[in-house]
């Protein structure tokens, strides 16, 4: 391979190695008039080498028959495209694949999501986002695996090993990009693309993982985020992007501007000129421009000025060749496009299968108090309310790719399929996001007619994704308003809660005796929530993100720090509020079952342990209900006495089972060095001697305890290579 690139490189001029590291969007050209046209000049002209959104087997065949056939260097183009949790076969968004905690599934998700994808003529995904996300109001949390940098490592490599498959020249997988590097997720204020003030003990232990283990997964493309890490922007941040990607962690794939984040460093501040902003983007190892088009048209004249070295752009350019060379393309271009592929692949009926499992394996169950849920089949009248019921758009999730409306079934839908012989009433009540409350008659109206309701509110899609931050996070509009008037019907009621953030609904939590959170489930929401209502499915889902009373809380998550005055209710001068606990609402973890599940002592393997011992935890757990059910058995650690303050918990071990009536299953979890090692005062990456608490249970809150001590000296942990 080297040698080819190489002699492919020898072969072009400045001008075209500098059109492999441009992006374009759609088929447009940016250098002339938007225009198809205007696109095909660009790639005959060698200025473009790869596209953003646009697929289908018969375009881009033709767009890289112009590249390949009437261009001079004639290089195959990349087409790329935001594949984030299916292409046209919809799974749940990803906030939601990981309240599955089912790695297995999640990266069978990202496998079909990538064959349907890589059937329409696609060869790169911008996913995963593998953000760590602990601020509610920031809009992309919907986009992430939650708050926990250890759960999102284990879901940003499942996902990474989903679409990538073992073999990039395989035409059913895409290349994965893990973004955005790094501390996207820390935007002060939650508000997407503002500043990321996060000390580097907490950029090495928090943000940075996830991208390791993507990269450990065989990530091939980074993309830099829009935001400024310790006043560098990361699109300049060349100790971050070369220093510990590259010359630290050995990683030698493509990293990815993110849309116009070069031009960008312009309102930043930090570059004057469209020139300087392309020099310290190149220079810091920014390889591809998305959209900018400053590499294209302002790199010539740094390079020949002697500012930027040709050599800088070589290396930029061999990693999209190779990259071009892995896919297979050189050897034929074409080999993704194939309408046959195409025709077969596009929602065939074992992905629906699919989305359904993933959909109904994301639910969480939050409350269940009598327990009203399941609902009998047999129910003489349902009244399904709320203005997300028959939302098919809101169904999907905001990033949806190819997805159609008319591919989803809304959960209206899915109960009149679930419940034939049972009268079904619907009625909005309300708008997702208005005041208006012209609907409420109705609402209560046919509340009053039905044996019980169901009400499905939230969040629609567009209010949870990019740019799309809240400074509530309280249901929008009158839809509180609304519950409350079908509440005071008396009927029995489950709220089913469909939004791609931690909403903060106390009253719901204290007056509604069941609630299910759905998340966006992708096309097939609707059966999967009926699978859940009507006892189909037993819902074993856990949440990923801690659910805040208030947004007075946030940042509230479940690793935090300890502080020299924890919260004591008795004690004035302990660290809460006055107005409200300062507990979650709904910790990080939590989720019940249709059954019960009880938990034995954990068992540690040695109660003294050398630092760079590894050794087991063992639990018995039991099914003491009277339905199969799955419990995500959960095992939280703490470090008693640092050098360096320690969470109150971090998570190191789950295991999702699923368990009949009765049944009773040991699980072991395997702890090693790196589950106890964190970053000492120099920066060191070590286990030190002291005592140790553990906690094994359903949930980050209480679980049942055991403890242990590290014997010996402090000793340096060389592995994966998170060490600054
Ligand atoms: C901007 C987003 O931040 C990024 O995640 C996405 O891949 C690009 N737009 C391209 O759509």
């Amino acid at each position: 391979m080297e040698r080819f690139v190489d002699s492919v490189l020898a072969g072009l001029t400045l001008d075209e190695k500098l059109g492999q590291l441009t992006q374009y969007r759609g088929r447009y050209g940016l250098t002339g008039p938007q225009t198809p046209e205007a696109g095909e000049a660009d790639i005959r002209a060698g200025r473009v080498g790869s596209f953003l959104g646009v697929h289908g087997a018969q375009l881009t065949r033709e767009m890289q028959q112009v590249a390949v056939e009437e261009s001079r260097a004639r290089i195959p183009l990349l087409f790329a495209h935001d594949v984030i949790h299916g292409f046209r076969t919809i799974f749940p968004v990803p906030l939601a694949e990981a309240a599955s905690w089912d790695p297995a599934l999640v990266e069978g998700a990202a496998r079909v999501a990538a064959a349907e994808a890589a059937a329409h003529g696609l060869h790169w995904t911008f996913a995963p986002m593998v953000d760590v996300g602990r601020d509610p109001r920031w809009g992309r949390v919907v986009e992430g695996a939650g708050e926990d940098a250890y759960l999102g490592s284990i879901m940003a490599a499942a996902r990474v090993r989903g679409f990538q498959g073992a073999d990039l020249r395989d035409t059913l997988t895409l290349l994965a990009t893990a973004k955005h590097f790094v501390a996207y997720g820390a935007a002060l204020g939650g508000r997407d693309y503002d500043v990321a003030d996060v000390p580097e003990r907490v950029l090495w232990e928090v943000y940075l993982p996830p991208f390791h283990a993507a990269l450990d997964a065989g990530a091939r493309s980074v993309m830099a985020a829009f935001n400024e890490v310790d006043g560098i922007p990361m699109h300049a941040h060349e100790s971050l992007i070369d220093g510990v990607l590259r010359d630290r962690w050995g990683w030698d794939g493509i990293l990815v501007s993110d849309y116009t984040g070069v031009m960008e460093l312009m309102p930043h501040g930090v570059a004057a000129d469209a020139a300087e902003a392309g020099r310290l983007a190149i220079l810091a190892g920014v390889d591809v421009d998305m959209v900018s088009n400053i590499y294209h048209a302002d790199l010539p004249a740094e390079v020949r000025a002697g500012r930027v070295p040709e050599a800088v752009v070589d290396t930029a350019v061999r990693r999209v060749l190779r990259a071009k060379y892995e896919l297979g393309l050189f050897d034929d271009p074409y080999r993704y496009s194939s309408e046959a592929r195409e025709r077969a692949l596009t929602l065939a009926p074992e992905f629906v299968a699919a989305a359904r499992e993933m959909a109904r394996k994301s639910i969480v169950l939050l409350k269940n108090d009598g327990p009203v849920l399941p609902l009998a089949k047999d129910l003489g009248t349902i009244a399904v309310i709320g203005p997300l019921a028959d939302d098919r758009r809101s169904m999907l999730g905001s990033w949806a790719a190819d997805g159609r409306s008319e591919d989803a079934v809304t959960v209206l839908e899915g109960i009149r399929q679930a419940v034939p012989g049972t009268r079904v009433l619907h009625a909005r009540g309300a708008p997702v996001d208005t005041a208006d409350t012209t609907g409420f008659a109705e609402a209560v109206r046919i509340a009053r007619e039905a044996d019980a309701v169901v009400m499905v509110v939230g969040e629609d899609q567009d209010m949870s994704a990019e740019a799309r931050n809240r400074a509530s996070i309280d249901l929008p509009g009158a839809q509180l308003e609304l519950v409350k008037a079908v509440r005071a019907t008396g009927k029995p009621m489950a709220v089913v809660l469909a939004n791609g953030r931690p909403l903060a609904v106390q009253w719901l939590a204290d007056s509604v005796p069941a609630i299910v959170e759905a998340w966006y489930l992708g096309v097939q929401m609707g059966p999967a929530v009926a699978d859940v209502l009507f006892g189909d499915a037993n819902p074993g889902g856990r949440l990923p993100v801690t659910f805040p009373r208030t947004v007075g809380q946030v940042p509230l998550y479940h690793d935090h720090k300890r502080t020299g005055r924890p919260p004591r209710e008795e004690e004035r001068y302990t660290s809460k509020y006055l107005d409200v606990p300062w507990t979650p609402l709904f910790p990080f973890g939590h989720g019940l079952s249709y059954t019960t599940f009880e938990y034995s002592e954990p068992r540690p393997s040695a109660t003294e342990i050398a630092p760079t011992d590894s050794f087991t935890v063992a639990v018995d757990v039991t099914n003491t209900g009277q339905r199969a059910g799955d419990e995500v058995v959960q095992l939280y650690l703490r470090d008693d006495v640092g050098s360096v303050t320690r969470p109150v918990r971090m998570l190191r071990g789950f295991e999702r089972v699923t368990l009949l009536p009765g049944e009773r299953r040991t699980v072991t979890f395997a702890l090693g060095p790196e589950d106890l090692a964190f970053h000492d005062r120099r920066m060191r990456w070590v286990v030190e001697p002291g005592a140790f608490t553990l906690w094994v249970g359903g949930s980050s809150a209480g679980g049942r305890e055991a403890t242990f001590r590290v014997t010996g000296d402090t000793t340096v942990v060389r592995h994966r290579g998170i060490v600054p």
